[in-house]
């Protein structure tokens, strides 16, 4: 059998993923800008190490030299949600691009299908294309999108099966299911605060995007119209950014506009 040359034969698969991560922050990043909810509230993305990679081939009696080619999970990305209902929104949201940059070939819930373990995720498999100097290949990848406390009961349930190998006591497994069932319910109670929650985000956002703009103002005011006294507006700001009024801090951005108009600054 010849040697595989694991570092290259492994470098689309890292480039499939970070494509992916880049495709899904832009999309967490246009909702935030426009002040919406982002069902996607962090992505991982990671490319199988080698042990594991063959740890899984020989448990699937997949031969070393077939594993690349069989094992539809060496380019992972996972999304994470804050409620379950983002779970269908980040689905509709890949299934929109369903053959345009990647191409769906599975589909699995477990949400509606909870696993005997309690493992609650939803996986879509996919077909990415990606171009390297050698030209088109498509790969495949296992995207999984889940909730905060899905996530938090997996990542510990995959630790304690590993340290066991597939030997887990019934009596760890009994607990982690009960485990399981709490971290769904925390889902379904976290549902029931969810106008409030969105609510509180949404103040926190408009709050980061007006104090962006103010200082995109004052900085073009300052360095490209060279206005003067901008160090008095800065200590303003400054002043009522202390005293937490959003009110008086959209007035005061109005203000810095219409001198950034009269200087005809470019905005950027
Ligand atoms: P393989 O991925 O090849 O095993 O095929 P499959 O489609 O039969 O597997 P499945 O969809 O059940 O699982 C795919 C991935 O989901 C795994 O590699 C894990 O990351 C995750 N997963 C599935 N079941 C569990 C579970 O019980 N606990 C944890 N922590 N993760 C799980
Ligand atoms: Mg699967």
């Amino acid at each position: 059998m010849d040697v595989i040359n694991w570092k290259e034969e492994l470098l689309p698969y890292q480039q499939a993923v970070d494509e992916m991560i880049v495709k899904f922050k832009s999309i967490q990043r246009e909702f935030k800008k426009k002040e919406i909810h982002s069902p996607i509230e962090q992505i991982n993305g990671r490319v199988k190490t080698i042990s594991s990679i063959l740890e899984k081939a020989a448990k699937k009696n997949i031969p070393v030299s077939k594993a690349l080619e069989k094992l539809e999970d060496i380019a992972g990305v996972r999304i994470i949600c804050r409620f379950v209902e983002d779970i269908d929104k980040v689905v509709s949201i890949i299934k929109e691009r369903n053959n345009i940059d990647m191409q769906i070939l599975e589909e699995e819930d477990y949400i509606t299908n909870t696993k005997k373990s309690g493992y609650r995720s939803y996986h879509i498999t996919v077909k990415y294309p990606i171009f390297t100097i050698s030209g088109k290949r498509d790969i495949i990848g296992e995207i999984q999108i889940r909730t905060l406390a899905m996530n938090f009961w997996a990542t510990i349930e995959h630790s304690l099966r590993y340290k066991y190998n597939g030997n887990m006591p019934e009596e760890l497994k009994t607990r982690l299911q009960v485990c399981a069932e709490a971290a769904f319910k925390l889902d379904t109670e976290m549902t029931t605060i969810r106008d409030e929650i969105l609510e509180a985000q949404r103040i926190i956002q408009t709050k980061n995007n007006l104090v962006n703009e103010i200082i995109n103002n004052i900085h073009n005011l300052h360095f490209i119209a060279n206005v003067e006294n901008m160090n008095e507006f800065n200590k303003e700001f400054i002043n009522l950014y202390q005293e937490g009024n959003i009110e008086k801090l959209f007035e005061f951005n109005r203000q810095l506009e219409t001198m950034a108009r009269l200087y005809k600054v470019q905005y950027s």
